[in-house]
């Protein structure tokens, strides 16, 4: 599995790590450097190397974006090529090509209601954006007192301002609210269909001040996936009460669950759509906000706001956007959504014949696509089957009690297996049943 060194790997894990010690503030929390982090340098397919030599299959796909794996010749060749031609252009004075081909593209997977997109960094720049569109478009509409914004629980948004009192709902007298959603299914007394009552409710009360709903087709670092049915009824209820849906695909947008959006599955469209990850799959930073054309012509009617005072440097970044066009090249062609289903269904198969949904500390086994979750009864035998796996040379990604299986899209069969043996291993190793 050694590769020869990258350029980067002239020291050895230590040194690095003494180094991202001594300067690095990481994402999360300042400290979350220990001996089990890993210092990767290289990748190919879904295989990650680091300083040391040691070789991993990275069954989280980086931070869940890396859908097209390591070295995709053609997503390199495209963004060589367009930094080589202009790595970008300005979009406040004028625009450059690979945005306007990326609006279009997304258009045509997205529309024909859904038209219209936003680009900005990230997914929780994308959900900034969301709440910014959502609010002004009512404001625009002459219903300024709709301000308030209700989100989820067990949802994650992102970190900034807006996204992270979505995440949280914790600041209502920002106009932040959260609710019961309907996973983990809801607590006895919350009505017989689950967190609809509760939204149906709040609604019923709260809709003339509502400017939105903001939630996720699979919710959260879970991988709860909302039910079908309840994003349908949803929809109903934003629609007759003049509230505009926002859907949270950056984690399962351009994809991860086995459709190019999740939303799909529901058979029905937001007003507002965020995604991320996937759009650019770890080549590039991007976020996209889509709306529909009834949206967008609230801002473009508007004479005395001027439109949407929002935006950033890098929005529509030609290097980012060609990326998006190659990385769209490759989920369009190459047969990568129907290989997420396929390696999707064997993996959790795999998992429940090698035992896993039986076993005593399993709490549940649940899946859409390529993104799986193994929850356990806690966070700390969590912690253990991770680092059980890593020693095994299996890389995932762990939220709370959960294990969380989101290999890059391409993964295959043999990947799979891989992946289902170091779980049942992990599983059954007596370091994770000593708890
Ligand atoms: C559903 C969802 N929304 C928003 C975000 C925030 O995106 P970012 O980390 O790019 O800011 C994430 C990130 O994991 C996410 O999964």
């Amino acid at each position: 599995m050694s590769r020869a060194p990258s350029p980067q790997a002239n020291h050895g894990s230590d040194t690095w790590l003494e180094r991202d010690r001594a300067h690095l503030w990481h994402p999360w929390a300042p400290n979350r450097i220990s001996s089990e982090t890993l210092v990767i340098v290289s990748g190919e397919g879904c295989r990650v190397w680091d300083a040391d030599g040691r070789g991993f299959l990275d069954a989280k796909a980086s931070g869940l974006n890396a859908t097209l794996g390591y070295g995709c010749r053609p997503v390199i060749d495209a963004v060589s090529d367009q930094l080589s031609r202009l790595m970008t252009y300005d979009m406040i004075e004028g625009t450059s090509v690979p945005a306007i081909e990326l609006a279009r593209r997304i258009a045509g997977l997205t529309g024909p209601e859904l038209n219209r997109t936003f680009f900005c960094n990230s997914g929780s720049e994308a959900i900034e954006a969301c709440v910014r569109i959502a609010r002004s478009y009512h404001t625009l509409s002459g219903s300024s007192e709709r301000t308030q914004v209700v989100s989820l629980r067990n949802g994650y948004h992102g970190t900034t301002m807006a996204a992270f009192a979505a995440t949280t709902g914790a600041a209502p007298e920002a106009g932040f609210v959260s609710l019961p959603g309907p996973v983990p299914p809801a607590a006895p007394g919350m009505g017989d269909r689950g967190g609809l009552d509760v939204i149906r409710d709040h609604l019923g009360e709260h809709g003339r001040r509502t400017a939105a709903v903001l939630l996720e087709p699979v919710q959260g670092l879970g991988g709860h996936i909302v039910p079908d049915e309840y994003l349908w009824e949803l929809r109903k209820l934003c629609d007759e009460h003049g509230v505009l849906m926002i859907l949270d695909e950056v984690m399962t947008g351009f994809g991860r669950t086995g459709r190019m959006f999740a939303y799909e599955y529901a058979d029905i469209r937001p007003d507002i759509l965020a995604t991320s990850k996937g759009l650019t799959a770890g080549y590039a930073s991007l976020g996209a906000v889509t709306t529909t054309q009834r949206v967008f012509d609230a801002f473009e009617h508007d004479r005395d706001v001027g439109g949407l005072a929002h935006g950033h440097t890098h929005s529509g970044h030609a290097t980012a956007c060609a990326t998006a066009l190659a990385v769209l090249d490759q989920l369009e062609g190459a047969g990568v959504l129907a290989n997420t289903q396929e390696r999707g269904r064997q993996l959790l198969e795999g998992l429940g014949a090698g035992g896993v949904g039986d076993t005593a500390f399993v709490r549940d086994l649940r899946g859409r696509g390529l993104l799986v979750v193994v929850e356990l009864d806690s966070p700390r035998r969590a912690v253990r089957v991770k680092q059980s796996m890593q020693q095994d040379g299996v890389l995932v990604r762990r939220s709370g009690a959960n294990i969380i299986l989101a290999p890059p899209l391409v993964i295959t069969a043999e990947e799979v297996d891989r992946v289902t043996e170091a779980v049942v291993a992990a599983l059954n190793s007596d370091y994770v049943l000593a708890i």
